[in-house]
């Protein structure tokens, strides 16, 4: 039973696949769930009440209360309440509330209520999947870590043939059991991550810094932190927050206080992944007043910060793994192959600041990964949060490795 004792709320929209959430159910049942099912009020018209309610043992939840009792049914409890959020069929039009935030219906406000991961599982004709609306309505979700259950190709309830229709059931529940399986991986582990650019101060009101935004950085504390790590953050000047328990974020500005921060932390870590743009070069000279300008030209005379991955890599022990990142613009492959040696890495990940939807700044990012066996993995362009998960895969293949 691979969902035991797992609280499941399951959201039910109102499309013609919402009859497979019957079987769904049953399925989350089987595997030992605790299955609570909360309906818009169109869904009705697709499936009773009843027989949910008789299938997941508990009374279905509709409305924000109860009319013939005046029981109020709190959407807040609701998703405090549950382990994971499934919502299945999920209609294009609940996906486009979802992702605007829209909390008009117990199912919505449940939805914005809920701390736990939330499994999307589409189901509309192949014209509104395909939409651009829908698919940035989609996309949208998928970046704030929403688990699409991506709809299957097949027969269509209007009769035309595409893709559209919803996941099989025990497709979805797999999506679910695996998540749980995969929640315990890094259990135990503490996982040190750096993120953002560094600042280096010119005078007081001037530094050097870099277009790093951090959200790779993030995005991979957020997913060791679901695969049960508990994670140190060592962020440069992001402008992202971050809300969860397993995540400590240390937030430093310049190169030497991230490096700092590193050095007192890295002993007790079983791996580090180097993802901030640090600074490589700093002032020597802070001017402690704001520089006037003068008619001639301005010289700064730089000095090099501390590479931080490099120092790392001096000390780590055979039990510890050490991640860097490689941002170039060219000879991509030579560089990162360079730097992986040089920083005495276990791998590298290489991304491209000149690729379009790549690099800093993007949602997006496309990766190739260089193990130091010399093997070489290319991947497609994805969210920075599934890239994040690719990357926390390779850490626990070698993280493996090491434990033979
Ligand atoms: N890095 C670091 N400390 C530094 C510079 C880089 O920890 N002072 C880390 C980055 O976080 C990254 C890896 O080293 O994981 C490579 O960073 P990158 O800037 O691509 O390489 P550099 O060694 O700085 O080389 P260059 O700037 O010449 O490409």
């Amino acid at each position: 039973m691979t969902l035991s004792g797992k609280n499941i709320l399951l959201g039910i929209t109102g499309g013609i696949a919402a009859y497979k959430s019957a079987y769904l159910t049953r399925l989350l049942i089987k595997q030992g769930a605790i299955v609570k099912v909360v309906m818009t009020p169109t869904a009705k018209q697709f499936i009773t009440p009843l027989t949910l309610a008789t299938l997941s043992q508990n009374p279905i939840l509709v409305d924000f209360f109860n009319s013939e009792n005046g029981g109020w049914n709190s959407h807040v409890s609701l998703g405090l309440w549950a382990d994971a959020m499934i919502i299945a069929p999920a209609t294009a039009n609940t996906i486009a509330k979802m992702s605007n935030g829209i909390a008009d219906n117990l199912l919505t406000t449940s939805y914005l209520s809920a701390r736990c991961p939330v499994f999307v599982a589409p189901a509309m004709d192949l014209d509104m999947f395909a939409h651009p609306a829908t698919r940035r309505n989609i996309a949208a979700l998928k970046n704030i870590g929403n688990i699409i259950i991506d709809a299957d190709e097949g027969e269509l309830a209007s009769g035309l043939t595409g893709k559209g229709r919803m996941a099989e059931p025990e497709k979805i529940v797999a999506a679910v059991s695996d998540y749980f399986e995969q929640s315990n991986q890094l259990a135990g582990k503490t996982i040190m991550i750096t993120a953002g650019p560094t600042y280096e101060n010119i005078d007081p009101v001037r530094f050097i810094g870099n277009y790093s935004s951090g959200k790779m950085g993030f995005a991979l504390a957020v997913a060791a932190a679901n695969r049960g790590a508990d994670v140190i953050l060592i962020s440069g000047p992001a402008r992202l927050k971050i809300n969860n328990s397993r995540i400590q974020r240390i937030d430093v500005t310049s190169a030497e206080q991230m490096y700092e921060a590193c050095k007192s932390n890295f002993e007790k870590c079983d791996a580090a992944i180097m993802a901030a743009a640090v600074a490589d070069y700093r002032p020597v000279n802070v001017s402690e007043q704001k520089i006037k300008k003068a008619d001639n030209a301005l010289t700064i005379t730089l000095e090099a910060t501390p590479d931080i991955a490099k120092l790392l890599g001096q000390q780590k022990s055979d039990r510890q793994l050490l991640i860097g990142f490689a941002l170039e613009t060219e000879n991509g492959l030579a560089n990162a192959t360079e730097k992986l040696k040089k920083k005495n890495l276990d791998f590298i990940v290489l991304n491209s600041a000149n690729e379009l939807g790549a690099g800093f700044n993007t949602d997006t990012n496309r990766i190739t990964i260089l193990k130091k066996n010399g093997e070489k993995i290319d991947y497609q362009l994805k969210s920075k949060n599934e890239v994040a998960n690719d990357i926390i895969d390779q850490m626990i293949v070698a993280a493996n490795e090491i434990d033979k």
